[in-house]
């Protein structure tokens, strides 16, 4: 087995379940109450801005008021601990693992942020949004959440497959492996011969492509596998 000097991690919303943050796909998740095309697409919120609006301020609060858990102090931990490059990308936009004082890169945006529509200048979002705000760049009234949306291009793309291709081990935690680009990174990763691990609660789509599986509660799991690479 090769020496492990480089690792990427990928989380999802499984690992912000024990914060009490729902996830999207479990039973009862956010997109079984919000229907993806209302409140997650450009389109969305040229239709409806106040709904839009209305869904990211609920999130935005709500992911204020909660704390990291044990597996984002673990990976903190690990990014600091490790004689070695950690890159920690996230799907999450809840600022989870910044108070567990890790470093992420979000490629999904982040709740805690705001874009103009038009101008591309971002800035740090108010705790409520809303509709005809001002672009403090451009002066437009066109500022939305920070959040990639369906059908828009995830942020930092070329930084993370570069980082993967160079990588020696991928791991995913708390992601169903149901939403692409992300869902492709272990194919990617297993071409550039890194090994991989899910962690997750139970199986995702992605689970056969993962040469290494453990599963359970990410509070328990990931401090846990943390302990075992910093030996
Ligand atoms: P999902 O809701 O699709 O998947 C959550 C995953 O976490 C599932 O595979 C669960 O089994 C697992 N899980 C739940 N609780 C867990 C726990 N305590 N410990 C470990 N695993 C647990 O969330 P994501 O995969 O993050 O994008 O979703 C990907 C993207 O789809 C999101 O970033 C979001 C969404 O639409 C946008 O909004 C652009």
């Amino acid at each position: 087995m090769r020496q492990i000097k480089r690792i990427v991690i990928l989380t999802g919303a499984g690992i912000s379940a024990e914060s009490g943050l729902g996830t999207f796909r479990d039973e009862g998740g956010l997109w079984a109450q919000h229907k993806i095309e209302d409140v997650a697409t450009p389109e969305a919120f040229i239709r409806d801005p106040n709904l839009v609006h209305r869904f990211y301020n609920a999130r935005r609060i709500q992911a204020a008021e909660s704390k990291p858990n044990a597996a984002h102090d673990a990976l903190a931990r690990l990014q600091t601990g490790f004689p070695g490059e950690v890159m920690l990308v996230t799907q999450n936009v809840d600022g989870l693992h910044e108070k567990a004082g890790a470093i992420a890169i979000h490629m999904h945006g982040e709740l805690s942020r705001a874009l103009c529509a038009v101008c591309d200048h971002r800035w740090d979002a108010p705790p409520e949004m809303s509709v005809g705000e001002s672009c403090p760049a451009c002066q437009q009234p066109t500022a939305r959440p920070d959040i990639v949306w369906f059908g828009e291009i995830p942020y930092h793309m070329e930084q993370i497959i570069e980082a993967i291709q160079t990588c020696d081990l991928f791991a995913a935690i708390g992601t169903s492996g149901q939403v692409y680009p992300a869902a492709g990174f272990v194919e990617e990763a297993r071409m550039a011969g890194a090994a991989t691990v899910e962690l997750n609660l139970r199986d995702s789509d992605m689970s056969y492509a993962f040469e290494e599986q453990i599963v359970g509660p990410a509070s328990k799991t990931v401090p846990a596998w943390v302990n075992r690479l910093l030996g």
